[in-house]
């Protein structure tokens, strides 16, 4: 089952999408990780995106889409969830026609609700490995020794665009061009809602019976 997974800044996209890939096999396709590390290789796609990163800004349609349809052209066999794209209606009406020029469906696109003050202490504690790209909370999920993953022993640090005022600007820019794409997958035929809330094991075990059903 091919799957969209959406929500704002913090729903804990990234954190679901990781249990998804090891425990039932998915493969996962972070925008954000992909723009992450094409910054971290000093690439031109890296070059292009880090201005709107640093800002909170969505980086341009034009490119989020290409990226992402070459990431796609290598995955035919492979079922896969699309974490943190599409995050507007252009980049929604361009997966689907991607998909349909390449055979592919996508069966669901599941929305993770999280109240705003919930996000926003996820979002302000969140630490990630810089080495190999862990997802740590101050009190949630520490590291067992500070600063240190526990995974590779790199540095544990902020991202740039987990500081308060540019949290701002993600969840201002979600909200006017993100949270609408509810109602068009709605229209599609193909929307589910998850209350991303609760404890990560509930939050997972919701989404396990989605993908069964
Ligand atoms: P991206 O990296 O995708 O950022 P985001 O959408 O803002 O999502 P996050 O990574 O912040 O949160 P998440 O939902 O993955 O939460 P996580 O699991 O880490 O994008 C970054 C930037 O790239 C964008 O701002 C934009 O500039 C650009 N970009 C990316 N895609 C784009 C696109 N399609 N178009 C244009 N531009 C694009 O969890 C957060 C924290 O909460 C963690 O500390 C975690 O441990 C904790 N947590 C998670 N789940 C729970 C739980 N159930 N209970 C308690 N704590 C939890």
């Amino acid at each position: 089952m091919n799957i969209v997974l959406f929500g704002a800044p913090g729903a804990g996209k990234g954190t679901q999408s990781t249990l998804l890939v090891e425990r039932l096999g998915y493969h996962q396709i972070s925008t954000g990780d992909l723009f992450r590390h094409a910054i971290k290789n000093k690439t031109e796609l890296g070059r292009q995106a880090q201005g709107f990163m640093d800002r909170g800004e969505l980086v341009p349609d034009s490119i989020v889409i290409g990226m992402v349809d070459e990431v796609l052209e290598n995955l035919k066999d492979h079922h896969f969830i699309l974490d943190g794209f599409p995050r507007t209606r252009a980049q929604a009406e361009a997966l689907g026609k991607i998909l349909q020029s390449r055979g592919l469906r996508l069966e669901k696109a599941i929305f993770l609700e999280v109240p705003k003050e919930e996000l926003l202490q996820r979002l302000t504690g969140r630490r990630v490995c810089q080495s190999c790209g862990a997802v740590y909370h101050i009190q949630s999920k520490p590291t067992r020794k500070d600063g240190i993953c526990d995974l590779c022993g790199g540095a544990v640090i902020q991202r740039n665009d987990d500081k308060e005022d540019v949290i701002a600007t993600r969840l201002r820019t979600y909200e006017e061009n993100t949270f609408p794409l509810r109602g068009y997958y709605k229209e599609m035929g193909n929307y589910a809602e998850v209350d991303g809330s609760r404890p990560t094991e509930a939050v997972f075990e919701s989404l396990k019976s989605l993908l069964k059903a």
